[in-house]
């Protein structure tokens, strides 16, 4: 059929042959996904593993991309998001309904709480928080759905009792889910740790950290290993139109080659940070779950019996330094910038006020302002220096 220059212009008359082998996969960019006859459009359905029908449904660059951060995991089956707070949103708004129990860590990432805390204003459902050191602070009743668990905690980052936890929930018919960001699929195995081979439900991965590596993409995983309760969550993943881009998706399977690379990096870079912060007498406590003095140590060392942790540190401040010496203190920092996140290139600060921000009082911490450190790809030496300068400076200050 001769065309005119418009048509021809969208219909390309030659097509270069298309498929030829590269280091990273060929990037799809779709909304519109085209059937090649009415058949394969009839013939398809929402469970095939690979069902090509529209892009929020996935593409050859989303589901490579998936299929890798289930490997990673442990897991089989596996969702993407736009971020990891969005695929922590999709389990809670998929598994909770009005009069439900769910049971939240302590230490549980912020956000996610809040969510939470929302939803029970909202849909009436129950939010329970236990103490992830102590696993007879968990007492589910017969509503009991859900538990999220976080490996090691945010911000003040003690290791959870996973096995007890774990044990307990499935004693009861909770589901458990768990926030596997800081362990990555590098530090444990969470579909089969410790020595009673336990797993969880299901998983949840802010990949903004370290699949992507580069702190300029925001991605979120949902991993399972049952069929079913991942039918249940693409349902809801479709209906809610979520969806992540081709682009950023090949950007993190491009990154996911040098993860294990950076992630072990990165985890002896904070412990070389963690042993020297220990030395400082401006700290009053150091918190990391590889240190012996750190609450939920043991837990750690039963399940992360490759010695790994994200490369995250938290120091609590002595109480005599207050909000604005500490302030003065991340402000001299010149490696460390301020700002939230971690698991990228450069190194990164960020000052808590422990007060106000648990709902269970904490007796293993001081008192004092905390400062957590996320540890880049610099050499640990210049870090430390940098943190030395910022105290000498602290000091000065106090003094004068
Ligand atoms: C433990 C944890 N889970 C989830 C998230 C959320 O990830 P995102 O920033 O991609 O929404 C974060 C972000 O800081 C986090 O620290």
């Amino acid at each position: 059929m001769k065309k005119n220059r418009q048509t021809a212009l969208i219909h390309a008359p030659r097509k270069a042959p298309q498929y030829i082998s590269t280091v990273q996969p060929p990037l799809f960019r779709a909304s519109t996904i085209i059937f090649e006859s009415t058949d394969a459009l009839f013939n398809r359905h929402w469970t095939d593993r690979y069902d090509y029908s529209y892009g929020t449904h996935g593409t050859p660059t989303t589901f490579t991309l998936g299929d890798q951060i289930a490997q990673l995991e442990g897991g089989e089956y596996s969702l993407l998001a736009p971020s990891g707070l969005s695929a922590i949103n999709l389990v809670n708004s998929c598994l909770l309904a009005h009069g439900d129990e769910v049971w939240v860590a302590n230490n549980i990432y912020g956000p996610n709480m809040e969510h939470l805390r929302n939803l029970q204003t909202r849909y009436g459902i129950d939010v329970k928080v236990y103490n992830p050191i102590d696993a007879s602070t968990f007492q589910p009743s017969d509503k009991a759905k859900l538990i999220w668990l976080e490996a090691a905690g945010s911000i003040t980052l003690e290791f959870p009792d996973l096995t007890q936890l774990v044990k307990k929930a499935q004693a009861h018919q909770v589901l458990t889910v768990l926030d596997n960001t800081w362990g990555a699929g590098l530090a444990f195995n969470a579909f089969d740790f410790g020595a009673e081979h336990l797993s969880v439900d299901i998983t949840v991965h802010a990949l903004t950290k370290y699949p992507s590596g580069g702190g300029d993409i925001l991605m979120g995983s949902v991993v399972t290993r049952d069929q079913k309760l991942h039918h249940q969550l693409f349902r809801m993943h479709a209906i809610q139109g979520i969806a992540i881009s081709g682009d950023d998706a090949a950007q993190v399977q491009r990154s996911l080659a040098s993860m294990q690379v950076r992630y072990e990096h990165q985890s002896q870079s904070a412990l070389t940070l963690m042993q020297w912060l220990k030395q400082q007498p401006e700290f009053a406590q150091v918190l990391h779950p590889a240190d012996s003095a750190s609450a939920g140590h043991t837990y750690w060392e039963e399940i992360c019996t490759n010695g790994h942790s994200a490369g995250l540190v938290s120091v609590i401040f002595q109480p005599e330094y207050d909000l604005k010496a500490v302030r003065a203190f991340c402000d001299r920092l010149s490696l460390f910038k301020l700002g939230f996140s971690w698991g990228g290139p450069i190194s990164l600060v960020m000052l808590y006020d422990l007060k106000g921000m648990r709902a269970l009082e904490h007796t293993h911490l001081q008192q004092g302002l905390l400062v957590r450190f996320c540890i880049g790809l610099e050499h640990p030496q210049d870090l430390i220096q940098d943190i030395e300068n910022a105290l000498k400076q602290l000091k000065i200050l106090q003094n004068e």
